[in-house]
């Protein structure tokens, strides 16, 4: 099994997939922009070979340089598990007629618009959406929308220039905010809880799910600062208030054509009870919610997606033994973190519970929560209990408090 995957050892948790893809048997291929002499040293033994391009979002150039360098040898697969080369996979695929998700299946996890059109066309709960590019487009769509609503890029992440709407100066003020952004989506704001819904895929069909809560919802996460994001994913995943939520995710699925490996969709629960699509990707989450996933059932999903997209099986147990929640702190103050208050206490009470705690040491510099969601560190925790698990996550986001200056 000779395998082609991009970006290897970027985004950093990209060695897991890689040592998982070493580890079900198969050769990986490297293509990445990271200089070999700089690639970590944790995914060099998992490497058969290692390609560097200078600029992998560059799909022409990556396309030919990889064909040059593979010219003579044989792949099964092209693979990618990072959003921005999603496209770039099935791209090759395509050129090479190579099994696998094909370029226009691969739109419909990747363009928001043609995403909700194929939902909604299989007659799923999608928020109302108009595509627009310009200003113009922008105010007649918010006219037939009407307030709140949602403006965001087309193919964005991160919540990156998403904007919450809800009177005519937002609206002035997220056009000018978006004046970058080529395209946009412009949709009916759903009021509720936001929960993803998480897979491992053998023809579309789950071999694996996950359901997870984000308290509060990412838009809220992403705009203000001082709220410590937390995530915490549900044991009793199959309970009647989210069953909605999975049914949807899985005629999600269906309507657009998943094949094999991970998927990270995104979905509301309104105070009525009804599920809602958000968005999906076809790729897995990030901000460490496979570790999570990990943690939820003592399994390891890095080789497990490895062991479905080489060899279409899946053999880790998914019975589900805790509620593993993460929380990820943001220091008060710019500069170097000086000092972390609560932390003791917090371990403590904790106790068993703790699994993970990564909190940056004073004397490093703080990362720009803006751009990542792990902001300043995180601890992770895991309990049978839903109630306890939860208690101890916000005592993490309420009681741990960090510094800079
Ligand atoms: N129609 C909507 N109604 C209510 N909230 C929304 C809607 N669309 C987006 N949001 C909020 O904005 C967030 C970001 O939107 P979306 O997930 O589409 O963008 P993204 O940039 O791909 O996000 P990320 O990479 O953080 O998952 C959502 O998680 C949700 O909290
Ligand atoms: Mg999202």
């Amino acid at each position: 099994m000779r395998v082609v995957f991009l970006a290897p050892s970027y985004p950093p948790e990209m060695i897991q997939y890689t040592r998982g893809l070493a580890e079900v048997g198969a050769q990986v291929f490297g293509v990445g922009d990271t200089p070999r002499e700089g690639l970590p040293k944790e995914v060099r033994p998992h490497l058969f070979d290692y390609l560097q391009v200078p600029r992998i979002m560059d799909e022409p150039d990556v396309m030919d340089r990889v064909s040059n360098w593979l010219r003579r040898r044989d792949i099964d697969r092209v693979l990618t598990n990072w959003e921005p080369l999603v496209l770039l996979a099935a791209r090759l695929r395509e050129r090479w007629g190579m099994p696998g998700m094909s370029v226009d299946t691969a739109l419909g996890f990747r363009d928001k618009e043609i995403m909700k059109e194929r939902v909604r066309a299989a007659g799923l709960r999608v928020p109302r959406s108009r595509r627009v590019k310009t200003e113009s487009e922008v105010r007649a769509a918010a006219e037939e929308i009407g307030f709140p609503l949602i403006l965001k890029p087309i193919a964005g992440a991160g919540s990156a220039d998403t904007y919450r709407v809800t009177d005519s100066a937002d609206l002035d003020h997220a056009i000018l905010a978006t004046r970058g952004v080529p395209e946009a989506s412009c949709e009916e704001y759903v009021e509720g809880e936001e929960f993803t819904f998480d897979t491992v895929c053998i023809d579309g069909k789950p071999a694996y799910e996950n359901v997870a809560a984000y308290l509060p919802k990412p838009i809220e996460m992403r705009s203000i600062e001082w709220i410590s994001p937390v995530i915490i994913t549900v044991r009793d995943m199959y309970q009647p208030r989210l069953m909605p939520g999975v049914e949807l995710g899985r005629k999600v699925l269906d309507a657009l054509g998943m094949t094999d490996g991970f998927t990270h969709m995104e979905w509301f629960l309104t105070p009525k009870g009804e599920a809602v699509f958000g968005e999906i990707g076809g790729r897995p989450g990030g901000a460490h919610i496979v570790d999570q996933m990990n943690y939820t059932s003592d399994i390891d999903l890095f080789r497990e997606w490895a062991r479905v997209v080489c060899w279409k099986t899946f053999e880790a147990e998914t019975r589900r033994k805790y509620n593993c929640g993460i929380v990820f702190k943001r220091a008060l103050g710019r500069g170097r973190i000086t000092r972390i208050d609560g932390l003791g206490d917090w371990l403590h009470a904790a106790g068993e519970a703790l699994v993970e705690e990564r909190l940056l040491r004073p004397g490093t510099p703080r990362r720009n929560w803006k751009h990542t969601l792990l902001s300043d560190g995180h601890v992770i925790l895991r309990h049978p209990d839903w109630d306890e698990a939860y208690r101890l996550s916000f005592a993490a986001a309420t009681g741990i408090q960090m510094y800079a200056e």
